[in-house]
Formats: structure tokens, C-alpha cells, sequence
């Protein structure tokens, strides 16, 4: 009787017992699973990995990476996930991943944002989700109004395109073509080009334009030299400088007498190793030359290149100096994400590889110096060699 009801008993007190640790042990794993998610933050990085814009996408990779490398990975006390996803530079597929990363991954920050259209195509989700948005290549001026959680480490086209505008009024440039890409940033070049070169009494004969996609410079170029002005004003984005020089020289333009001054997209350090000696001399505004003699510089190209194998050129810089920001929002926020973090970064001043940059609290766009740089020969090799700077320049495109 006493064994059959102690071996209920102790039958039932198993059971009992065994329930009781199978609760206990999924207890204890979802515990360690939610302390894991709390102790690691997410950032969505939406880049144009393939595709015509796939040197921007290449270049932030390869920043954040070395972001990742030298703070091992963590910020604010979190361990640091970073989801890159490629958007192939379609608008819709970036809006799309940027849903799925606040939705399914509730990232703290998006960031990335290779071309103006992709980063307005992000702007409405970044607002109705309260989720930071960190441009890190795009550079139309308006971008930063299209959210109140956009913040920007790239540039503005107008920041790059007054210093080259001064410059030309200033050294015997009195009639000028431009030549701009034919949306946002080509937009601004164009228009901020020319206002501060009339303001100095400079001429522009002609306003030419080249599609953003497959573009033909040939047409183009014909119409300058049939113009004849003392220079060509150029803006193209990044990844089409190269093939904009070698036309340029083949068509003779260069012989021709006319000077070639441009924004420093046009002479990007990705493609000036390569470009020949057709992009000698030619001048130029920005504000990242991978040559720029900081301590700072030297160091982040040196390990850079030790890293990846090639050269950082200025969406690099953007990218690293973006990694930097978010880390920094991290540290002040324990980690945490949404306004607060947007908070912890506006304001936010540091010396970036290009210089000290502030992100301007009111405006949240970047605030850094603007150099004047002629591309030389130095060791074999070409680079925009700075030999004049614009110190802390606001984008003149938000002081309407
Ligand atoms: C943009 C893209 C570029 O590659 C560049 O050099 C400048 C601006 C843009 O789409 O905003």
C-alpha cells in the first residue's frame, strides 16, 4: 500500500519535479537569450553594393569594417550588429529593406543611403518609425529636410561647389559651360556654381545636362568645345569621374585650351589612381582628399588600406565618420535608440580623417572645412593635393 502510494507519490513528485526544472532550464535560456538581445544593438546599413553605384557601396563597406576593427565592434556597453543589405541603387528596394530592418530587426539607426533618391525614398519610414537616419554618401542639399530623424556625415553639393566657384573668379576664369548629372546634386552644383560665379562677375554660356544612368558624354563635350569658354564646370557622381576624364582628353578638350575645375566627386580617390595624366592639374573643391596631411588621415588611410587593398575616397570617410556618430549617440544613450539617440547626436563634434566636423544641432547637416585641391603627381601616383580651405562652412543651401 505505503510503496504503491509512496511510488505514486514519488511518481507524481518526479513529474512535479521534472516540470518544474523543464521550466526552470526554458526559463533560464529565454533569460540569457533576452539579456543577449539586450546587450546587442543592430544597425541597418542599406548600401548599392551591385550595380552603377556599387564603388560607394564598396568604399562604406570597407569603412565600417574598420570602424568595426578598431572599436571592437561595441558602443554605449552594447555589442555592435551591423546588417548591411544591398539595394542595388533601386529606390523601391531600399524603402523596402529599410522597412524590413525597422519592423523585423528594430535596429536602432539606418544608415548608408548611396544615392539622393534612395535616402528620400527612406525619409517616411525613418519618420513614422522614429528610427535615426544617418546619410552617409547622399548630398543634395534638401535631403536633411525631408525627416526630423535624418542627420548627415556625407557633404551638400553646395558646400563642395562655392569653394570652386571662388576660386575661378579668382585666378582668370570669366566665361564658363557646367556640366552637371540630371537630378538632386547636379541640381544644386549647377545652381550654386553659377550664383557665386556671376556674384564675382563670371559669365556662364551654357547649362548643359547628362542623365544620372548610362550617361553619353560625347554630345556634351562637343557642345563645350563649340563654345569655347575659358572653363568647364563639372559635377558627376561618384563612379563616373573616370570615364568623364578619358573622353574628355580623347575629344581634345583639354588641348584645346579649355580648363577642366569640377567638384571633387569628379576626381574621387577611388578611380584617380587610374584616370592618367589627362586629370593633372585639374581643380577642384571638397572635403576629404585621402592626401589630406592630418596625423588623423595618415592613420585611418594607413589602416585602411592594410585592410581592404585600395584607397579610401571621400564615401569612405563619410561612412566611417557615420559609424563614429551613431557609436557616439550609443555611448550617451546606454545603447538605447529612437529620439533619444537622436538627441545624443545632434550636436555631436569630433575630428573626423577630412578635419573637425560638427553635426549642426538645428540643421542636423554636417559642418566641416571645404579645401581647394589641384590634382598632382606624387610618387607615381595622382592625388588632390589641398593647397587652400574654407574653414567650417555650413551648407549654404539652408541659408536661404
Ligand atoms: C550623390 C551621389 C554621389 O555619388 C556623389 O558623389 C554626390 C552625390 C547623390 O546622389 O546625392
Amino acid at each position: 500500500d505505503r510503496d504503491w502510494s509512496s511510488d505514486v507519490c514519488s511518481s507524481d513528485l518526479r513529474h512535479h519535479l521534472l516540470t518544474l526544472g523543464t521550466l526552470a532550464a526554458a526559463a533560464l535560456a529565454l533569460g540569457s537569450v533576452a539579456a543577449r538581445a539586450e546587450d546587442t544593438v543592430k544597425i541597418g546599413i542599406i548600401l548599392p553594393m551591385t550595380g552603377p553605384s556599387a564603388s560607394t557601396g564598396r568604399q562604406i563597406d570597407a569603412a565600417i569594417k574598420l570602424w568595426m576593427a578598431q572599436s571592437g565592434g561595441k558602443a554605449g556597453g552594447k555589442k555592435v550588429e551591423v546588417l548591411v543589405k544591398d539595394d542595388a541603387g533601386v529606390a523601391d528596394t531600399t524603402r523596402r529593406l529599410a522597412q524590413e530592418l525597422v519592423v523585423n530587426d528594430k535596429v536602432v539607426a539606418l544608415a548608408g543611403f548611396g544615392l539622393t533618391p534612395l535616402a528620400l525614398a527612406t525619409a517616411p519610414i525613418a519618420t513614422q518609425s522614429k528610427t535615426p537616419m544617418v546619410v552617409m554618401a547622399a548630398a543634395t542639399s534638401s535631403i536633411t529636410e525631408a525627416s526630423p530623424y535624418i542627420l548627415r556625415t556625407s557633404f551638400t553639393l553646395p558646400q563642395a561647389a562655392v569653394g570652386i566657384a571662388e576660386w575661378a573668379a579668382k585666378n582668370g576664369i570669366k566665361k564658363v559651360v557646367t556640366l552637371v548629372a540630371d537630378y538632386g546634386p547636379g541640381n544644386d552644383a549647377e545652381k550654386y556654381f553659377a550664383d557665386r560665379f556671376l556674384l564675382n562677375s563670371g559669365q556662364v554660356l551654357e547649362k548643359l545636362r547628362t542623365p544620372l544612368r548610362s550617361p553619353d558624354f560625347a554630345p556634351v563635350l562637343q557642345k563645350v568645345r563649340d563654345a569655347k569658354p575659358d572653363a568647364l564646370f563639372v559635377f558627376l557622381p561618384s563612379g563616373q569621374g573616370a570615364q568623364f576624364m578619358k573622353q574628355f582628353g580623347e575629344r581634345g578638350l583639354d588641348k584645346a585650351g579649355i580648363k577642366l575645375i569640377a567638384t571633387g566627386d569628379v576626381t574621387d580617390d577611388d578611380q584617380l589612381a587610374d584616370m592618367g595624366d589627362v586629370a593633372l592639374g585639374v581643380v577642384n573643391s571638397h572635403h576629404y582628399s585621402a592626401a589630406h596631411p592630418s596625423p588623423a588621415n595618415k592613420k585611418f588611410v594607413a589602416e585602411f588600406e592594410a585592410l581592404n587593398k585600395f584607397r579610401p575616397n571621400f564615401m569612405a570617410v563619410g561612412g566611417y565618420d557615420g559609424m563614429r556618430l551613431i557609436a557616439k549617440g550609443l555611448e550617451q544613450t546606454k545603447g538605447a535608440g529612437g529620439q533619444a539617440l537622436m538627441d545624443a547626436m545632434k550636436g555631436q563634434t569630433f575630428e573626423s580623417p577630412r578635419g573637425n566636423i560638427l553635426i549642426d544641432a538645428q540643421t542636423r547637416d554636417i559642418v566641416q572645412d571645404i579645401y581647394t585641391r589641384k590634382v598632382e603627381k606624387k610618387d607615381g601616383q595622382l592625388w588632390n593635393i589641398e593647397f587652400d580651405v574654407q574653414k567650417s562652412v555650413k551648407d549654404p543651401g539652408k541659408q536661404k
